[in-house]
Parts: C-alpha cells; structure tokens; sequence
C-alpha cells in the first residue's frame, strides 16, 4: 500500500469508493467537485493505493492558514489496518509543510469509529461550537 497524491484520472474510483467507505454524502461528491479541488488546491487528495486499487482516501484541504480534513474513508474490507492513521499522518505531513499549526476535521456525534480514530490521533473534541453551512446558488 502506498498514499499518493490523486489525479483527475483517479475521480470516479473515489466517487465508487465514497459511494460505499464515506460517512454520508455531500454536495460537492461529484466529478465537479473534485475537478475543481484539483487544481485549486493541488496534493490535497490523498490516496491510499494498493496494487493499483484505491481503498481509502482523505482530502487534506489547506487555506494557507489552517489545514481542514475532509472524506476521510478507508474501504470495509481493509479497516482496522492502520489506513486512516497513515492517511492522516500524510495529511499532517503536508499541512506541516505548508505551514499550518492547526487542524480540523467535522465528526458526526454519532460516529464511534471516526471519534476512536481522531481520539487516538491526539484530536480533542471541541465542545461549545457547532458547525453552520449555507449552500451557495
Ligand atoms: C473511521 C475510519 C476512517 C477508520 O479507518 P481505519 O483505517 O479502520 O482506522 P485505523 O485502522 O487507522 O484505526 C486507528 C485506531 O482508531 C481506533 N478505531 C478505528 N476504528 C475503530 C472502531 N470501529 N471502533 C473502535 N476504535 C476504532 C482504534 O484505536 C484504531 O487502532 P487499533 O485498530 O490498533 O485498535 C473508517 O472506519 C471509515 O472509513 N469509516 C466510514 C467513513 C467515516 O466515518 N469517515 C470519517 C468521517 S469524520
């Protein structure tokens, strides 16, 4: 297994792979979406490849300022192998090296196992705010 940065080429294997690993969908799961991240933030898609099949990924997203996890997914059938420790320590690395200090990532209160992860990564819930969303036309 390695993590890699992904490519346009690699789109609609995460899209399968979220459509079956991720916590939920999104709005902006589609090939738009994506297209967009690409280039926008280049290297913030990364992806957990073993012999060519993709069986997790995180979009390690970074403003500059501060780095934001997003689809964090490992697939069913390679859980509990230490993926999402490694996807997110590369996520670490790169926001590191683009300088940020600080990270987050959005967890449903509901989610045992992203909680258990975040919490063993040294991630502290934080209490007394909540998220607000609008979508945009
Ligand atoms: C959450 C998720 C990404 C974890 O991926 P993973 O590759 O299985 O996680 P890891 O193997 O790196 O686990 C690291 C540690 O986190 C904890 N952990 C992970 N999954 C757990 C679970 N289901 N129950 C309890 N603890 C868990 C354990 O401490 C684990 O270490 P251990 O296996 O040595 O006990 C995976 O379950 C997943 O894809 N879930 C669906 C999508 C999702 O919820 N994403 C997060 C959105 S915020």
């Amino acid at each position: 297994m390695v993590i890699r940065e992904g490519c346009s080429d690699d789109i609609e294997a995460v899209l399968r792979l979220w459509a079956r690993a991720a916590d939920g969908a999104s709005v902006t799961d589609g090939p738009v979406g994506i297209g967009r991240l690409l280039p926008h933030d280049p290297g913030a898609l990364l992806i957990a490849d073993h012999d060519g099949a993709l069986i997790g990924t995180v979009v390690a997203g970074c403003d500059g300022w501060r780095g934001h996890i997003y689809r964090l997914a490992v697939d069913p059938e390679h859980r509990r192998r230490g993926l999402a420790s490694a996807l997110l320590a590369a996520a670490h690395d790169r926001f590191a090296a683009l300088g940020a200090i600080l990270v987050d990532a959005m967890v449903e209160d509901d989610n045992t196992a992203a909680r258990a992860t975040y919490d063993v990564l040294g991630y502290r819930r934080h209490s007394g705010r909540s998220r607000w969303i609008r979508e945009l036309p």
